[in-house]
């Protein structure tokens, strides 16, 4: 994987973890056999940081659209396919590193795009984890109806 500037969401904690996301997968692909387990279980690191990091922000800003559920149904298959790869299969960590780059490539251009626009859109500060003062008082009274039921986060 390559990153390129289609990646850029314009939040600059957020782009700078998705090149690290893009570095890391590239490490685990480059790995050899005897160090993929090790690599691998950095690259688990990093995206369970990286997914809790986005995770504090749709919480903190109470994100409509809150992509929690999707963060651990990834996290889940890449432990899953972590132990299967402990126990021999090889085979499935190749896959794996087949589907990671297709899945960033559309949860970066839907779901941490829609995360990003909003983020920016109330004025939210990453390095902080701030709301503007004018925007905190409403903010999380306001978005479960805007939702349409409870927040997911
Ligand atoms: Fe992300
Ligand atoms: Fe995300």
């Amino acid at each position: 994987m390559e990153w390129s500037e289609r990646y850029g969401l314009g939040i600059a904690r957020m782009d700078e973890t998705h090149r690290e996301f893009i570095a890391f997968c590239n490490e685990l692909t480059a790995a050899a056999p005897e160090d993929f387990l090790a690599r691998l279980d950095a690259f688990i690191e990093h995206t369970a940081a990286h997914f809790e990091q986005e995770n504090r922000w749709m919480e903190a800003v109470n994100f409509p659209a809150c992509h929690h559920a999707e963060h651990d149904r990834v996290l889940d298959v890449m432990n899953d396919v972590r132990r299967r790869v402990e126990k021999g299969d090889a085979f499935l960590g190749r896959r794996l590193l087949e589907e990671l780059p297709p899945w960033f490539d559309n949860h970066v251009d839907t779901m941490d795009a829609a995360l990003a626009f909003h983020l920016k859109e109330i004025g939210f500060d990453t390095e902080t984890g701030a709301l503007p003062e004018s925007k905190s008082a409403c903010g999380a009274q306001g978005a479960p109806f805007v939702s349409g039921g409870p927040a997911m986060c």
